[in-house]
This record gives structure tokens, C-alpha cells and sequence, in this order.
């Protein structure tokens, strides 16, 4: 796929994803059984459904420490885990990451907990039906996929969660996706606010918030190592991924999608590779800010590495979190 593809429909962004999904391009990064996670603690949202129990299975296999940050499926995704892979060292948080107050609460109960995370994975994110609002007045897709992420690692990394461990650097990855190369101007003066998309523009403002994800997580990585390199930033898109995303497509809608999730999409554990492979590998120590789409290295939407448009968005990102816990 030409790095300037855009996914400006629905429609167009699926059929890009079965094309990824049936023909992947080659790629010379590869995980070994070797790469194990023994003493080392992953925290992963969005961990009990699709691509984030797939990775969190790759990890409990390898050997790491889970904190499974999920608001469903507690405690079955933990017992489920740990009978499939025999890995018992696997814990809960509850997480609504569409409340900035929920991940709060999370940070205080790890912090009493002493918790030290070496590997985030920010796997969670949504697709909406059409444009709907969270409780916090701001569009739904914009609080789960850009502004929750970016409070969660902001706050783990202030109130040092994560920080530089005895051997090897905190790992931060970001589940991001392919579809963040949209046509659309970066407004910061509207940030957040609830846009009216119709279900057809849904994966364009969905591609939109990702990009601004981009965009924070390259600004991020360049505040990393301007402050001493005490973390690696990446991201991934998974491709294609035969997964529940698709859960509030409209009733009609659902069998026709189910079924090409089905037939042409990955499955779940083949799209975790590219996360397994950031969290493990350890070819990657000492690198910083790699995206892999599937296992392929690329750049991001050029505007994703824009230093002014990134500081911009990280100031307005802040102030809109301020004026959220002010009311
Ligand atoms: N599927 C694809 O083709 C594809 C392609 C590119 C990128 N991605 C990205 O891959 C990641 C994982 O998605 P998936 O495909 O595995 O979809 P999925 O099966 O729907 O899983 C999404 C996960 O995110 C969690 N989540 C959503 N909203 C949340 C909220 N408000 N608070 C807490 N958790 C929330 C869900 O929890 P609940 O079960 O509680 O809702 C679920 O665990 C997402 O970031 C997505 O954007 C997916």
C-alpha cells in the first residue's frame, strides 16, 4: 500500500484491510520463542476481547507479569488466561477509559500496589455506530481512542509507574491504525468537541483520532529523549483484524460484516505480532518512536512528526484534561 492511501470511507478502509490482510508484505523482523517476558510487568487495556486478549495470551505465554486494564469480562479474562496458558501472575483493574476519573482511580490503586510496569500496551479503542458523545460532553471515539490513551501515560509516567528499570527501558506501545492517513486538517481550536458524522464518515473521524494519537506519540517520544531517553515509544497498526470492533455496526449490517472479518480478515492472534514483537524482541532496545503496520516498518502520516503541530496538540490536550477535572 502507497504510504498516501487515504481511508476516507467505511467501505474503502475495508476493502484496503482484506487486500493487507491477503497479501502482507514481507518483513525481517522476527519473534522468537526466545524472547521472553519473565519478570517483567505488562499492563494492557482493552485486554478481554479481539486483538488485546490475543496479545495478552502471547504475553502470559511468554513469561510476563499482566495487569489487564478492562471494564468487561472480569475476572473471567484472568482465570481464562491463566488456564490457557499456566501463567497465574495475571491481575484485574477496572478501567472506563471514556472517564478520565476511572483511569485516575486506576493510577492511585496501582500506585498503593507499588506497581513498577516495564511494557504499556494502549491496545483499547472503538468504533462508533455514527458520531455519539461521552458522558464528558466531547465525541465518544475522540475520549476512547486519543484523549484516554494519552492521560494514561501521561499520568503513569508522572506519577512513576513507569520508569527506567535495572536492565532494559520501558517499552510504550500504541495501538494505532493505518487508517489514521486521512484528509482531514488538524484542528486544535475545535479539540475533541462532537462533531455529526454519519455512519458512512465513521473510519475517517475514527482514522482522525488516530492520527492525532500519531501525533502525541511522536511528540511524546520526542519529550522521552529530550529528558533522557527513560522510556521507547511505538506504535503499531495490527491490519485487518477479525475482531468485535465492528460491534455497533447496525443490526442489518452485522452478519454481512461478521462474515468478511471471517473469511478475509486475520485473526486476532496472527494480528498480535507486531505488539508481541515490540513488547519482546530484544532487537528494539535502545530504538524509539518504530511503527509497524502488521510486521512492516513505516513511516507515519508526515504530519504525525510536525514538532510545532505536536507541541500544539500536547498544550491543548492538557488544558482540555484541566478543564475536565474541573468540572
Ligand atoms: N479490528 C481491526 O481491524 C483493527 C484495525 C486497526 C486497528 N485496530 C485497533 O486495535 C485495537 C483493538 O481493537 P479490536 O479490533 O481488538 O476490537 P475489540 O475486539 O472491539 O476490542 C476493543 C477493546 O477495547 C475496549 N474498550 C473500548 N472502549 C472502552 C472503554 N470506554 N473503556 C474501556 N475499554 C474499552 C473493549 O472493551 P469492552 O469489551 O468492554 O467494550 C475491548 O476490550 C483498537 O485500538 C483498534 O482501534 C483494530
Amino acid at each position: 500500500m502507497s504510504h498516501q492511501q487515504k481511508f476516507d470511507s467505511t467501505f474503502k478502509a475495508t476493502l484496503t484491510g482484506i487486500r493487507q490482510a491477503l497479501f502482507p508484505a514481507q518483513s525481517d523482523r522476527i519473534l522468537t520463542q526466545n524472547d521472553r517476558l519473565e519478570g517483567k510487568t505488562c499492563l494492557i487495556t482493552g485486554a478481554n476481547s479481539g486483538l488485546g486478549f490475543a496479545i495478552a495470551k502471547q504475553l502470559a505465554d511468554r513469561g510476563a507479569n499482566l495487569i489487564l486494564a478492562i471494564r468487561n469480562g472480569i475476572p473471567e479474562t484472568a482465570q481464562i488466561l491463566q488456564q490457557q496458558t499456566g501463567n497465574q501472575n495475571i491481575e484485574i483493574e477496572f478501567v472506563e477509559l471514556a472517564d478520565l476519573g476511572s483511569i485516575d482511580a486506576m493510577i492511585q490503586r496501582l500506585k498503593q500496589k507499588n506497581i513498577h510496569i516495564d511494557i504499556l500496551i494502549s491496545n483499547a479503542g472503538m468504533v462508533s455506530a455514527g458520531s455519539k458523545k461521552a458522558a464528558n460532553g466531547l465525541d465518544l471515539m475522540f475520549t476512547v481512542n486519543y484523549l484516554a490513551p494519552v492521560h494514561l501515560v501521561q499520568q503513569l509516567l508522572q506519577h512513576q509507574l513507569i520508569k527506567p528499570g535495572h536492565s532494559t527501558t520501558p517499552r510504550l506501545i500504541f495501538v494505532s491504525s493505518e487508517s489514521h492517513r486521512v484528509d482531514l486538517p488538524i484542528r486544535l481550536d475545535t479539540l475533541g468537541q462532537a462533531i455529526d458524522y454519519s455512519a458512512a464518515k465513521v473510519i475517517k473521524y475514527y482514522g482522525y483520532y488516530k492520527l492525532l494519537l500519531n501525533l502525541f506519540i511522536a511528540t511524546l517520544d520526542r519529550k522521552i529523549s529530550q529528558s533522557g531517553n527513560a522510556a521507547a515509544v511505538f506504535a503499531i497498526c495490527p491490519g485487518a483484524v477479525h475482531s468485535n470492533i465492528a460491534r455497533q455496526a447496525p443490526t442489518l449490517l452485522k452478519p454481512f460484516l461478521w462474515l468478511t472479518f471471517k473469511l478475509f480478515f486475520q485473526t486476532p492472534q496472527k494480528a498480535s505480532r507486531p505488539a508481541v514483537y515490540l513488547a519482546c524482541s530484544p532487537e528494539v532496545e535502545g530504538k524509539s518512536l518504530i511503527y509497524l503496520h502488521m510486521m512492516q516498518d513505516k513511516k507515519m502520516a508526515e504530519i504525525a512528526y510536525d514538532e510545532a503541530t505536536g507541541e500544539a496538540l500536547w498544550t491543548a490536550s492538557q488544558q482540555l484534561i484541566e478543564q475536565l477535572r474541573r468540572h
